[in-house]
């Protein structure tokens, strides 16, 4: 049974948490090897050529009888490319078709291809787990659409494509927890009722509880789960993303929070380019062509920054028909966010200073006028439209009160409010879709085709 939360509309068994339930933040992991046993990753180096016997396990990807040869491509994700395996009629295949697990002794080679630096001269092939390769949804040699694979969350790992997906989205979750590291996590907020003897929810972001850590730790950050209960379905929201926030002490302007954002933003992509560069290929070759540009640009440009009120005077002067009357006070919708992006020369691009009216209670107000703002910041990339959003934090006590009573949220933040009253200081910080950072880098239209298992409303396959 599948325990979803109150807040996803959705009833969670009695007494189970939803933690049980959460989503599958996949990280891969190397180092499963032993001197005989080697990854197919460790096979393809020139390395590992030798006269000692190995063992290779994984699934085939490929097959090719010829006369007295059959070659078989193995793959186990760790890389793209995969292991080529040079089977001697005297060897057993009967049955390993493609699409089935086997494990294969052997001794590597140097291929006489180009295209493979190493080959395995099989010994012993073992077939662990047979495929009937006409049921499979993916066909041998066939290219499918990401949409076509997403039809089936429980296989789509297997493709190239998705599995190429996934090796970027464990190196680029590595990548932001040793952007921040050494730091400290927080517990989020993603309990039962009847577990904990109160009403509780799914966290829909972690900030809250990262600014009680802040209070000792000046510096923090969480990486998780995020639950929304978002009835639009686009090709950007999820009812369940992943989010990374960070929250800093001592901090009184944006600028400080934006060069975060920014050098964030591009050490986790410059570390993803150097560490994958097969599987983003792949991306930029086949999904989207001229995106390995797209991010070159990002990347080496200083992002641009615009006040809320300047966004507005672009759009109100521009030619463009949008559905919504770009107005002052009202939130950017998604055709804004992208024009001005495209104005600003297609360079990510922090909005500051939002309308006090439109913005949530604790960001922290500007006091100015006649246009009433508060210090809050979205970060707008390419394509997407709005990756992080964040702000400064109202660290005054009487401002907060007086914002809180606004709201009608009186009495329900009381811990919050005894934040500023011992030893409150000015600070701020913000989040950034995880999911949508994958989308802008790998130019992926469809945020379910950047998430093991997309979860939005009305849709919960797996
Ligand atoms: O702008 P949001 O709502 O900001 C916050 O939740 C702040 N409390 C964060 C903070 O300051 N610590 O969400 C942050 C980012 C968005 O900019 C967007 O990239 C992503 O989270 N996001 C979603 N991604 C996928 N599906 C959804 N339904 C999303 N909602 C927000
Ligand atoms: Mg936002």
């Amino acid at each position: 049974m599948w325990g979803r939360s109150r807040l996803l509309g959705l009833p969670l068994p009695r007494g189970a948490p939803a933690i049980w339930r959460k989503g599958v933040s996949l990280c891969l992991f190397n180092g499963c090897s032993s001197d005989s046993r080697l990854r197919v990753v460790e096979a393809l180096s020139e390395a590992a050529v030798g006269e000692r016997e190995v063992q290779v396990q994984g699934w085939v990807r490929a097959i090719r009888a010829q006369k007295e040869i059959t070659f078989l491509n193995i793959n186990d994700g760790s890389s793209l490319q995969s292991l080529q395996i040079v089977a001697h009629p005297n060897l057993d295949i009967r049955g390993i078709t493609f699409g089935s697990a086997v494990e294969i002794w052997g001794k590597l080679v140097q291929s006489p291809h180009k295209k493979q630096s190493t080959e395995l001269l099989a010994d012993k092939i073992r077939l662990v787990g047979a495929c009937n390769p006409v049921d499979l949804p993916f066909k041998i040699k066939e290219r499918h659409s990401l949409e076509y694979i997403r039809q089936f969350p429980h296989l789509r790992c297997k493709t190239n494509i998705f599995s190429s997906l996934l090796r970027i989205r464990s190196e680029a979750s590595a990548a932001y927890h040793s952007f921040f590291k050494p730091a400290s996590k927080t517990a989020e907020e993603q309990k039962n009722a009847n577990f904990f003897d109160v009403p509780s929810f799914l966290t829909v972001s972690g900030q809250l509880h990262l600014e009680v850590m802040m209070g000792a730790f000046t510096q923090v950050y969480t990486f998780g789960p995020t639950f929304r209960a978002e009835n639009s379905q686009t090709r950007r929201h999820l009812a369940e993303f992943y989010m990374v926030e960070a929250e800093l002490a001592f901090t009184e302007s944006l600028k400080d929070i934006m060069e975060v954002m920014e050098n964030l933003f591009k050490t986790a992509t410059s570390c993803i380019l150097s560490k994958c560069p097969d599987d983003i290929e792949l991306f930029h070759k086949y999904v989207a062509p001229g995106q390995k540009g797209r991010v070159e640009q990002m990347l080496k440009n200083s992002f641009q920054v615009l006040s809320y009120t300047e966004a507005i005077d672009i759009l109100q002067r521009s030619m463009e028909t949008f559905t919504f009357e770009p107005k002052w006070g009202c939130d950017l919708q998604t055709e804004h966010e992208n024009y001005l992006v495209e104005h600003c020369g297609n360079i990510p691009v922090f909005v500051v200073d939002y309308p006090y009216d439109i913005k949530p209670f604790y960001a922290r107000d500007n006091q100015d006028g006649p246009q009433h703002t508060v210090a809050a910041v979205d970060l707008l990339v390419p394509r997407i439209g709005e990756l992080c959003g964040g702000s400064l934090r109202e660290e005054r006590l009487d401002l907060l009160q007086s914002r809180l009573k606004q709201y009608g949220l009186k009495d329900t933040y009381k811990w919050y409010e005894e934040l500023r009253q011992f030893g409150s200081v000015p600070h701020g910080g913000f989040g950034l879709g995880f999911e949508r950072y994958l989308q802008c880098i790998l130019g992926v239209e469809n945020i379910k085709d950047v998430i093991p298992f997309p979860r939005f409303s009305h849709s919960c396959l797996l």
